[in-house]
């Protein structure tokens, strides 16, 4: 099938992607010149995992990119708008570039077209999208507005577009029904699975089921989605704040409660908080829809509360670590909001380095990708962008891991202890094992479980200035 994908960021890019990789012909538009131009010319502009090898197998072949939507759109079945969508002043969705984008497809339609919102939006934006189009001389019968949220996560995206736990297709009539099953049939069909090109999943993969509902309720189900994983990280950062008042351990009480299948271990993971540029969006685009719906909807108040309490606690307990923080210098491993992205949109890791700033001390900071995004929005006194974890830690004081890189949970030890002037690591993402980094001779504080060693910051520089 013809596809258009109106947006190349982290989703639309991803999409149109994969939509080829299933054997569409996609065309993704972006009005951001330069970002077509660099896809054009053979970069990758977002770091994620597979991307590359996808974009070298079907782009000028089956992908193309463009900055002319009217162009774009000649002879599709469906045109999905994928482009940003992000909060106002007052937390409600910012909706003028799907407004935009609605404006323009509807004045150059010229057949029947299924326009998707692939975008997180409010409930009833299809019905406005719907208005505009038919405002903008769209004739009713020549166009639907059917929802199709999206789920992946930054980090695995394309292997959570190509192995989605389920497709969920908001349509409110047969015939866009049946055009946005036939673009998902390779899935739902399971015909993708077979392939032996497929990129690598689950070794037996699950065939997602459809779940098929009205557009509004699709709408709904990607916000309230959202508003629920984020409720459950701070519902467990919640926990593990008790925890380390009465002395128990977090990843203990995590397992307990997650094997109870009603709850599920996945997203219990205790850190210093959620971020990027969808969960906190969402949760308070969510609480205005429910705010203008009549009903005040304050448990998400709450879970955004906590979420940046967070923070907070955090860099008290790296000054509980290192006494005072005032000219100290900190080795920081991670900016990213998580790890696997080179997105920094709303990076708690990048609210830290701030707030550690702002105290005055001297910052190394390393990540494996966000590096280059990172560095326009964080100050340029006292900080220092380091080659590797290892260059990060050299003469460090202590060592903070703000974002879940892989390849900071395995970290050379020894190497890294004698890299920096006093062994103490504040782990804000709970990624080793406390009787580890005692055995390695390192004083580690985390979330949620006692610190390893009871050593006063006295003893600690006496230790290291023996050495
Ligand atoms: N990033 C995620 O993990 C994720 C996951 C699921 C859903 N979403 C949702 O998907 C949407 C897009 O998110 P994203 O992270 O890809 O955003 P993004 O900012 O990375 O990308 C949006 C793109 O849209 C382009 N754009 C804006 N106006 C345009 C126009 N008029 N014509 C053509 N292109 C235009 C921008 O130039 C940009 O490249 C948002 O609603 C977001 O909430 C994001």
């Amino acid at each position: 099938m013809r596809l258009a994908i109106i947006g190349s960021g982290y989703v639309g890019l991803v999409a149109a992607t994969c939509f080829a990789e299933l054997g569409h012909e996609v065309t993704c538009v972006d009005n951001d010149r330069q970002k077509i131009g660099s896809l054009q010319s053979g970069e990758t502009p977002i770091f994620e995992e597979f991307l590359p090898e996808l974009l070298a197998r079907h782009r000028g072949r089956r992908l193309t990119f463009a900055t002319d939507l009217k162009q774009a759109l000649a002879d599709v079945a469906a045109v999905f708008i994928a482009v940003g969508t992000p909060p106002t002043e007052e937390g409600e969705a910012d909706m003028s570039y799907v407004e935009e984008v609605s404006r323009t497809v509807a004045q150059t339609l010229d057949s029947y077209k299924v326009v998707v919102e692939k975008s997180t939006v409010p409930v009833f934006t299809h019905d406005w999208i719907r208005k505009v189009m038919l405002l903008n001389g769209a004739a009713p019968e020549s166009f639907d507005v059917a929802s199709n949220p999206e789920f992946l996560r930054e980090g695995s995206a394309v292997r959570d577009f190509l192995y989605p736990d389920r497709i969920v297709l908001g349509v409110d009539n047969q015939r866009s029904s049946r055009v946005l099953h036939e673009i998902y049939e390779p899935l739902a069909g399971g015909r993708y699975y077979q392939q032996e090109s497929r990129i690598p999943g689950p070794a037996e993969p699950r065939v997602p089921p459809v779940i098929v509902t009205s557009s509004k309720s699709a709408e709904l189900i990607k916000h309230a989605s959202n508003a629920f994983l984020a409720t459950k990280v701070s519902f467990i950062n919640a926990v593990a704040s008790i925890c380390e008042v009465v002395g128990a351990d977090i990843q203990q009480v995590c397992d307990g409660i997650g094997a109870d299948s009603r709850i599920g271990r996945r997203f219990l993971n205790p850190g210093i908080g959620y971020g990027g540029s969808c969960f906190p969006k969402d949760l308070k685009a969510f609480h205005a829809v429910a705010r203008e719906c009549g009903y005040d909807f304050r448990i998400l108040e709450e879970v955004s509360r906590v979420n940046e309490e967070q923070l907070q606690r955090f860099v008290r307990k790296v000054k509980g670590a290192l006494w005072t923080l005032r000219g100290k210098k900190l080795a920081v491993l991670g900016l990213a909001f998580k790890g696997g992205t080179d997105d920094i949109r709303e990076s708690p890791a990048l609210a830290v380095v701030k707030m550690l700033l702002r105290e005055g001390c001297e910052i190394r900071a390393f990540d494996p990708a966000a590096m280059e995004r990172a560095r326009p929005l964080l100050p340029q006194q006292g900080l220092i962008y380091c080659e590797s974890a290892y260059d990060a830690a050299e003469r460090a004081d202590a060592l903070l891991i703000l974002t879940d890189w892989k390849e900071f949970a395995a970290l050379e030890l020894e190497r890294l202890r004698s890299l920096m002037a006093y062994p103490i690591v504040v782990d804000g993402r709970n990624l080793y094992d406390p009787a580890v980094m005692s055995a390695a001779g390192i004083i580690y504080y985390s979330i949620g479980r006692p610190a390893q060693a009871a050593e006063s910051p006295m003893e600690v520089s006496a230790r290291g200035s023996q050495r």
